[in-house]
Order: structure tokens, then C-alpha cells, then sequence
């Protein structure tokens, strides 16, 4: 199945009531454990359980991609034991929840750098990918050892090697099928939470026209109505995509060929 989304600075995407593709920065775990008194890693082990529960929040409201931030390739700076673990809870988790996502229609997908994953996990995630490929109620993206520089290096090389003769003149949709999420839309709604205001090397092409919303809840504390109030958030949101509010009011959508074109008095709006 090839579907072809449309690029946010190429054109002008459909906005719905519900966002099509919410990304999450799942932070506050180690503060969760912390305020608990408990070791950082009892936090990630419950971050799990609100996984959990955003998978099922995202299908009853008809969100068709949820792309969850679980390990950035600048975590690798973290303790050893804390990597190892979060690496364990990564096998565990695939264990436990592969079944349940497949009978529930979740499609998974892993991007991220997999080449520095053990061959055990590697091994898990494509099987995952495997057995839930053909799901349609939602398509989950875990980003995994994941980095937007790197996403974007990764895509500019595979393009460079399949067209040395066009360096030099590539455009977006040249580069944009190499990107790790081409299969998915650019998020509606990027959601971070544990208070910090900052992508953390995320999805630094795809968030280009995403709606930014932070709460200070941590994400073991994160629950369907803090997802609602963050979905009447975005609703109250104006998506201009460099229009004026008048345009958008008026419904002007501009032709990919317009959007580089210098103004003249008939296209007026
Ligand atoms: C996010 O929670 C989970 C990962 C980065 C793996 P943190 O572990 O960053 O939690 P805080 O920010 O220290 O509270
Ligand atoms: C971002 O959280 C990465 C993930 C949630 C996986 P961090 O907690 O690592 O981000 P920084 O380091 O505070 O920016
Ligand atoms: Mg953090």
C-alpha cells in the first residue's frame, strides 16, 4: 500500500477536528520515580502502563498514527544500567504487548538507528512489524535510538547513492520517500510532556507545521483527559500555513506551483 501524504510546505493538508498523527515526547519518567522515592527505572516501567493506555485513547478517538519518542540517540549518554535496563523493558514490552496490539489492529513500526540493537531485540521488532503489518485502526511508531539529524543525514545518503548524477538538485519530494515515517502524515499534534520546551532531536523535518502543545504532567501521570485537553487545544488552533487568517477563513488553498511564485493582483485573496 502507497500512500502519498501531502508535505505541509508543498501544499496545503486537510485540517480535521481530530488530528490525524499526534507525536508524543514521552518525558518525567525518572521524576515520577523520584518524587516516589523509587529508582529512575521504576518510572519507565510504568511509562509503559500510559503507553498502553494511549493506544487505546488514540483508536476510540480516531487517530490513525501515534508516534512515541522512547529512546533518543543522545540517551546513549545515560548510566549504563539505566540504558540496559530501558533495553530489557524494550524486549519485555514487545513480549507482553505484541499480541494484544495485533488482536487489537495496531500496525507497529520501529525507526530509529536498529543497527546498534542486540540481535534478540532486532529480531522482536521485525517480527512485530511483521505480524502487524497489514493492521489498519492505528499505526503505532515506536522511535527508537532515533534522531531527527540522523533521520535526515540517513535520507540525504540513501538519495545521494540511488542518484549521484542529481546532487546537487535535489528537491523535498526527492528526499522526502527516504525519510524514516514517509509510510505516515506529518504530525497534527506534537505533545511533550514532564515541563521541558524543546524537541530534543525529534522529528526535526516532520514537525515543520505541527501544532506544539507542553504540559507539565509527567507521562507516567498522563492519562486520556490530559490527551483530550491537548486535542481541544489544537482544535482551538488556527493552522495557517503561512496564509493570512483572512485566506484561511475564505478557505484559499494555494497550488504547490503559486506557493514559489511572486504575487500578482488576481491572485489577491
Ligand atoms: C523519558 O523520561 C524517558 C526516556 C528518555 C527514556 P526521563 O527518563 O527523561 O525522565 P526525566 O526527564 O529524567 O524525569
Ligand atoms: C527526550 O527526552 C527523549 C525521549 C523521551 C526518549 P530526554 O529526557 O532525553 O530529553 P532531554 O535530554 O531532557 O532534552
Ligand atoms: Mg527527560
Amino acid at each position: 500500500m502507497s500512500v502519498k501524504f501531502t508535505s505541509s510546505t508543498q501544499a496545503i493538508p486537510a485540517v480535521g477536528d481530530v488530528p490525524r498523527h499526534v507525536a508524543i515526547i514521552m518525558d518525567g519518567n525518572g521524576r515520577w520515580a523520584k518524587k516516589r522515592f523509587m529508582p529512575r527505572v521504576a518510572g519507565h516501567k510504568r511509562g509503559v502502563e500510559t503507553v498502553r493506555t494511549m493506544v487505546k485513547a488514540c483508536i476510540s478517538r480516531g487517530i490513525g498514527y501515534l508516534t512515541l519518542f522512547a529512546f533518543s540517540s543522545e540517551n546513549w549518554r545515560r548510566p549504563v544500567e539505566e540504558v540496559s535496563f530501558l533495553m530489557n523493558l524494550f524486549v519485555t514490552a514487545l513480549q507482553g504487548e505484541i499480541g494484544k496490539l495485533h488482536a487489537n489492529g495496531v500496525r507497529l513500526r520501529v525507526v530509529g538507528d536498529l543497527s546498534a540493537f542486540e540481535p534478540r531485540l532486532l529480531a522482536l521488532i521485525r517480527e512485530g512489524e511483521a505480524l502487524t503489518a497489514n493492521n489498519t485502526h492505528l499505526t503505532l511508531t515506536v522511535a527508537a535510538n532515533y534522531g531527527g539529524r540522523w533521520d535526515i543525514l540517513q535520507a540525504m545518503n540513501q538519495l545521494a547513492l540511488a542518484h549521484p548524477e542529481k546532487v546537487g538538485h535535489f528537491g523535498e519530494a526527492d528526499l522526502a520517500p527516504h525519510l524514516s515515517m514517509a509510510y505516515a502524515p506529518e504530525p497534527d499534534l506534537f505533545i511533550r510532556t514532564g515541563g521541558e520546551q524543546r524537541i530534543s532531536n525529534f522529528l526535526l523535518w516532520q514537525l515543520a507545521y505541527s501544532e506544539f502543545y507542553f504540559t507539565d504532567l509527567l507521562w507516567p501521570d498522563f492519562d486520556d483527559s490530559a490527551l483530550d485537553a491537548a486535542i481541544d487545544s489544537y482544535r482551538s488552533r488556527e493552522r495557517r500555513f503561512g496564509r493570512t487568517s483572512e485566506q484561511v477563513i475564505k478557505g484559499v488553498t494555494v497550488s504547490p506551483a503559486s506557493t514559489f511564485r511572486s504575487p500578482t493582483a488576481k491572485d489577491d485573496a
